[in-house]
């Protein structure tokens, strides 16, 4: 990851590279504060590049001054247009012919608005952008290309700036970014790299010596628990499931937060197994535990106001001899039996037992992020997430908050009729139904295990969760949805708006 620095004086040795942006033909240098004396230089090589702003246009001007080896412009299209998505696209591709180019250090200048965000937050939002404009996860790649990678991205500031203000925001863009990278890397690591006992290890690892308490249950706890659901579907795999407990509380919290994520590590479907096409994406089926992970790191560096608790059961869902078989019937954590009738829909599973057993922490608030159904992929693409929820209060602060970090939620109906889908001849209910109504089904299954007057938002985060192509600015692969609206919901509860 380049580092990000704030740029007020001219540096020892000329930067490799000023980036800058314009539309609609206006002055890309406008409201831009450059450092050292070269402020004319640059403006006379602008005007001789003759930008006109339109999108996808870029021109270079080599060597004019002391400062920066060369110039580039970028155009941005109509100001009208421009939106976080479009601002993302333009930095990842600024890094990448930053990259190309072997420039190891540049400059950007971006004073654009941004059509979609609030003015007052423009300046946060594009430098959270800048920060992680040069994700990638070459994990696996046996020569990472160091050639490629930018050290230092020298943010220039803008008219009415200050050192302390935009050092700030800077750090805030730092941690973001750290946390972000953190759920990407996560749920990009495959089913052999990441499985249940590797995932609790480093989970466990990674909060030691911390304000998290991490207790990490095997199968012997999570039976003494009563989390069958958990076990049953862990059944198939060779490598037993976990439920990793991270728990934090302050000495006054002002309210109790537990946050579910699911945690499959890989879903081949079980029994009622997955056509193969497509199958490898099931390795993101955890991007859910890892956001919760990221938020918890937040919570230990931050220690709010707050008691907050989070909830990762992890699993592997594979058939074989010893796997849950369709027809089979749980008792789950909170005495409700369920027929199992697609091993397939397991996380349902999964989170049903974490959310009842989540009862022991007196939760005000519950949050759970599941990559849970193909339906909420097929309704909603990959812009929203689906949300479900019992209190109109958080539906509305969580679609407030998810406009304004960009993890955008869009609120479905919560109705006690859609159980009438999963109805069972034997059993209180079933774990899955007929494909009409299918995704309301899912989270009507879900509000069954909901502690008591416990306020509760279900994200189907399915359709956001990874791409398998670069789409909208983000990277292929995961893409860390819910980090950023879990930090902001951790902030307002915590008084810290
Ligand atoms: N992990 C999948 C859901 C999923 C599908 C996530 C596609 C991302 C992309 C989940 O476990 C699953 O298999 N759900 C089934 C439920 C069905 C059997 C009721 C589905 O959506 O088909
Ligand atoms: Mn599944
Ligand atoms: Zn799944």
């Amino acid at each position: 990851m380049a580092d990000l620095v704030q740029l007020w004086n001219a540096p020892d040795e000329p930067l490799d590279c000023l980036y800058l942006f314009t539309h609609d033909g206006a002055n890309p240098l406008n409201g831009v504060v450059l450092p050292g004396a070269s402020g004319k230089a640059i403006g006379r090589a602008v005007a001789e590049l003759g930008v006109r702003g339109l999108e996808g246009e870029a021109l270079v001007a080599a060597g004019p001054t002391r400062e920066f080896r060369r110039i580039a412009c970028f155009g941005v299209g109509k100001a009208e247009e421009f939106t976080v998505h479009t601002l993302r696209k333009l930095l990842r591709r600024v890094l990448e012919q930053a990259g190309r180019n072997r420039e190891y250090q540049i400059a950007v200048a971006i004073p654009v608005p941004v059509r979609d965000v609030a003015p007052e937050q423009v300046r946060t939002v594009t430098i959270g952008e800048l920060a992680l404009a040069d994700y990638r996860f070459d994990r696996f790649r046996s020569r990472p290309d160091e050639a490629t990678k930018v050290d230092a991205v020298h943010v220039v500031p803008l008219a009415g700036e200050d050192e302390k203000g935009l050092g700030a925001l800077i750090e805030r863009a730092r941690r973001l970014d750290a946390l972000v990278r953190l759920a990407r890397d996560l749920g990009n690591r495959p089913g052999n790299d990441l499985d249940p006992e590797s995932f609790a290890t480093e989970v466990s690892a990674m909060f030691a010596g911390s304000a998290v308490r991490v207790t990490v249950m095997g199968a012997k706890e999570l039976a003494k628990d009563g989390l069958r659901g958990v076990l049953a579907v862990g059944k198939g795999s060779a490598v037993e499931p976990r439920m990793v407990r991270l728990e934090y509380r302050a000495k006054k919290p002002r309210a109790a937060l537990v946050l579910v994520g699911k945690g499959v590590t890989f879903d081949a479907g079980g029994i009622s197994l997955k056509p193969a096409a497509e199958m490898g994406e099931m390795k993101h089926d955890m991007a859910g535990a890892a956001a919760v992970v990221a938020a918890m790191r937040q919570v230990a560096e931050t220690e709010p106001p707050l008691k907050v608790v989070g909830l990762l059961p992890l699993v592997e869902n594979l058939p074989s001899g010893s796997a849950l078989k369709p027809g089979d019937i749980l008792t789950m954590c909170n005495g409700t039996t369920v027929e199992v009738e697609n091993t397939d829909a397991e996380g349902r599973l999964l989170l049903a037992d974490a959310m009842a057993y989540a009862a022991r922490f007196h939760p005000d608030v519950l949050v759970d992020l599941a990559t849970l159904t193909g339906a909420c992929k097929i309704a909603l693409g990959s812009e929203l997430a689906g949300m479900f929820a019992n209190d109109d209060d958080l539906a509305r602060q969580l679609e407030r908050l998810g406009h304004s970090t960009g993890d955008r939620v869009w609120r479905l109906p919560l109705l006690p009729e859609y159980r009438n889908l999963l109805r069972s001849e034997w059993a209180d209910t079933k774990n899955s139904g007929g494909r009409w109504g299918s995704l309301p089904a899912s989270a009507a299954f879900l509000a069954r295990f909901v502690p008591e007057k416990v306020r509760w938002a279900h994200l189907d985060i399915a359709g956001v969760a990874y791409g398998s192509t670069s789409h909208n600015g983000l990277p292929p692969g995961a893409t860390g949805f819910g980090v950023r609206l879990l930090l902001a919901l951790l902030d307002e509860l915590g008084g810290r708006a």
